[in-house]
């Protein structure tokens, strides 16, 4: 699919300020730091379209980008950071996990795993949330050029063998560079395809 116009929307903190649409939409979540904002510049080839920074805890409202005038990428806030109070890390994780369970349109969500990592049990509880919640979600293994082939390898085998504890089947997975750009055709061919799907 060929990214032609990739337009900032709107932002809000309630998904019932979301805009009204029947629109395919795709949501980018995972911890705080693991590239979601990154992988959404990748994804629609701008330098800066959602704001990234080497601080976690940067995107904190649920906002909206509209892609080819047909289609919305939400880019959310990360999960599991600490260094915000109780009450504010209660506060993104109730607009999240109401976002994720109520926005009508919502057809897949991507969560984004650092791919440097052993399995984390934040991700893993998170992904069996949207098991519990059936909310269709893909993995999406982030920021494989900082590590060789054969460690990401490893890592990702890991995260795929605890899953399986817990699942019968695996979700679809993708393994990302931001940086390289690697692994976002075959994101963008993912979602052109659940596009004509859902709206042909
Ligand atoms: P929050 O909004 O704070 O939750 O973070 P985020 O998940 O949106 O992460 P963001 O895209 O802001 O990236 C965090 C840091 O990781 C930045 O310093 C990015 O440059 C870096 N980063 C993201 N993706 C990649 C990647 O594929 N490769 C490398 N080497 N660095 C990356
Ligand atoms: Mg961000």
């Amino acid at each position: 699919m060929i990214i032609h116009k990739a337009e900032f929307f709107v932002s809000n903190s309630d998904v019932a300020l979301c805009p009204v649409t029947t629109l395919p939409e795709y949501a980018f979540i995972g911890r705080s730091n693991v590239g979601k904002s990154s992988l959404i510049n990748a994804l629609t080839n701008h330098k800066s379209l959602a704001k990234t920074s080497s601080t976690p805890g940067k995107t904190q409202l649920i906002n909206h980008f509209l892609i080819n005038e047909k289609w919305f990428i939400t880019d959310l806030p990360g999960y599991g950071y600490a260094k915000v109070s109780k009450g504010v890390k209660a506060g993104w994780e109730n607009m999240i996990s109401q976002y994720l369970i109520k926005r009508q349109n919502l057809l897949y969500t991507f969560v984004l795993v650092d791919s440097r990592h052993s399995p984390q049990k934040i991700d893993i509880e998170f992904i069996n949330w949207l098991g519990e919640k059936q909310i269709p979600f893909c993995i999406v293994f982030t920021k494989i050029d900082k590590l060789g082939r054969a460690a990401a390898t490893k890592n990702i085998e890991d995260y795929r063998n605890t899953l399986l504890q817990y699942w019968e089947e695996l979700p679809f997975n993708f393994v990302t560079s931001a940086e390289k750009k690697e692994g976002i055709k075959e994101i963008l061919d993912f979602i052109e395809n659940s596009n004509l799907v859902h709206h042909p």
